[in-house]
């Protein structure tokens, strides 16, 4: 059985679907089960994992653990990792960051700090571990969203910004793949995954735009507006300043090489971005 955390997520509904295609029981945690909306095969679990309440017991006969920090940010990862040694659950895999490099840089921004705090605390865990390293995700777009279907346009403090985003299924079968692995193959392997091309900003809304049959026009903003309106419970006002400033630098500059790790973890290539606007269509709609 296998423990899935931010399961009514990006990552994590595809990744519910893909266990329980492949005959897995998983136990999906949430904070509200009645609105889950997920496969009645499903344990569906509730679970705010921010509250002071004992983690033990969620994780209790579990064969690996899925570890996403959406779902209630750094403190209650350092929690769950504990739970699950505690629990004896073998395996971890942790939905990371590309951001981390291993390098005195993770210390400068908030994105590489926070996932490369919680890939130590793994490390020193002693629990077997998987690394997902992703970035740029595909799902950023989603912030288009509201106003793609309200005024047909896109408010981007950088439309050249450049990224090779990732769909939110191919993370979901890397992850599966690492959760299944009875080889161990991926057990201690950090994988580093994007997208199949790197592509624009504005080259992203074009493909939305194609696959909503309507023209979508991008208007650009200032940082700081941008910044206020990315900022929420689980990224304060710096770090969104923060973030929004690292897109920036890769306006016209060299950004993250596309890795091939995608199609040599799950054995199929990494969808393009056309596929993943036809996939939420209905969200720009
Ligand atoms: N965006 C990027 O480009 C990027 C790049 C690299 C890494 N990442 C990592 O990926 C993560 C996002 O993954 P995602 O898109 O799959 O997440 P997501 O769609 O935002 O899903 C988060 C889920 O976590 C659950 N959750 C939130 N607070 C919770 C709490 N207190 N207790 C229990 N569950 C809680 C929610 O489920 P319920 O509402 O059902 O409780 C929600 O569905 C980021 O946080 C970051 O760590 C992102």
């Amino acid at each position: 059985m296998i423990v899935v955390t931010g399961a009514t997520g990006n990552i994590g509904r595809s990744l519910v679907g893909r266990l329980l295609e492949e005959g897995v029981p998983v136990r999906a945690l949430t904070r509200d089960p009645a609105r889950a909306g997920l496969p009645v095969r499903t344990e569906v679990v509730r679970a705010d994992l921010t509250a002071d309440t004992d983690l033990v017991p969620l994780l209790g006969g579990a064969d690996a653990l899925f570890l996403n920090l959406a779902a209630g940010g750094g403190e209650s990862a350092q929690r769950l990792i504990d739970a699950a040694v505690e629990a004896k659950v073998p395996r971890l895999v942790l939905n990371s960051s590309l951001g981390v490099t291993d390098t005195p840089d993770d210390e400068t921004n908030f994105i590489s700090r926070s996932h490369a705090a919680v890939e130590r605390a793994v490390r020193a865990s002693g629990l077997e571990w998987t690394f997902l390293r992703g970035g740029n995700y595909a799902t950023n777009a989603l912030g288009w969203a509201p106003t793609v279907r309200r005024d047909g346009v896109v408010r981007d403090p950088h439309p050249g910004a450049q990224g090779a985003p990732i769909h939110e299924a191919d993370l979901a079968d890397a992850a599966a793949v690492a959760l299944l692995d009875r080889a161990g193959t991926h057990v201690h392997q950090v994988h580093r995954l994007t997208g199949p091309e790197v592509l624009t900003n504005a080259q992203q809304v074009a493909a939305i735009a194609e696959a909503i049959g309507r023209p979508v026009r991008i208007e650009q903003i200032p940082e700081d507006e941008a910044a206020e309106a990315m900022a929420g419970p689980h990224l304060p006002l710096a770090a969104a300043r923060e973030l929004i400033g690292l897109f920036g630098r890769t306006v016209d500059a060299p950004v993250f090489p596309v890795t091939d790790t995608v199609a040599r973890v799950t054995g199929h290539p990494a969808r393009p971005f056309a596929q993943w606007a036809r996939d939420h269509a209905a969200d720009f709609s």
